[in-house]
């Protein structure tokens, strides 16, 4: 979709995803010392308000600025801060090694740019920081079809193989990377089965 689809869904008055966090985010940031995160096409705010309800110092990123209006909403509720840059992800740069965490949550970005955007946050990533990812895999297509309720992207070209994970975050020290089926009931966007790639790894010394 592009930036004025994400706009008219996020205009509407619920939160598309919910207002909880995702729940595979909320099982893994807890492990980790609350320290500086990047949520790249963080939408409405769910996972990087509820980073910073932790104590992390947050940094979101997304095409919407009707989601960045909702998320501040929510962060305004639960009396948290959070920095929300709009924006696409082709014009936004940060120094190199500047993150201790990325959360990677339905983050589906163009198949022309999935590599590019990949390695450059595989630079904005410290040495020993870690990556908590979520996203619909390339077996999700007979879900979608099956149920359009569980939502995903149109394009199969955009969703995420175990394969590709490895080659996007090379030499990772790996907590945890699947893929299995989900039963996902987040907002009004993503709700019944789907098929999911989840990945938790940390950055090489
Ligand atoms: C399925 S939503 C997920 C939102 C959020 N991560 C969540 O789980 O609630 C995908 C998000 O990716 C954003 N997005 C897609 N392409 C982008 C790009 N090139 N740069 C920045 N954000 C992008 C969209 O605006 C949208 O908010």
């Amino acid at each position: 979709m592009n930036k004025e689809r994400w706009n008219a869904r996020y205009r509407e008055e619920s939160y598309a995803y919910g207002q909880e966090p995702n729940v595979f985010f909320k099982q893994w940031l807890p492990q980790f010392e609350p320290k500086t995160i990047l949520m790249p096409a963080d939408g409405e705010g769910r996972n990087g308000v509820y980073a910073a309800t932790l104590g992390w110092q947050v940094t979101s990123f997304d095409l919407s600025s009707e989601g960045r209006a909702k998320a501040l909403q929510l962060a305004n509720r639960k009396q948290v801060d959070l920095k929300y840059l709009v924006g696409d992800f082709a014009d936004i740069q940060f120094e190199a090694a500047a993150f201790d965490a990325i959360g990677l949550i339905y983050a589906h970005f163009p198949t022309a740019k999935k590599s590019e955007f990949h390695l450059k946050l595989h630079n904005y990533l410290k040495p020993g920081g870690v990556v908590i990812f979520e996203a619909f895999s390339k077996h999700h297509l007979p879900y979608q079809q099956a149920n359009p309720s569980v939502g995903g992207p149109p394009n199969m070209d955009v969703t995420f193989s175990m394969a590709e994970i490895e080659a996007y975050f090379p030499n990772y020290d790996t907590l945890l990377l699947q893929e299995e089926v989900v039963n996902l009931a987040e907002g009004k966007y993503h709700i019944g089965q789907g098929s999911v790639v989840r990945f938790v790894g940390r950055k090489s010394s």
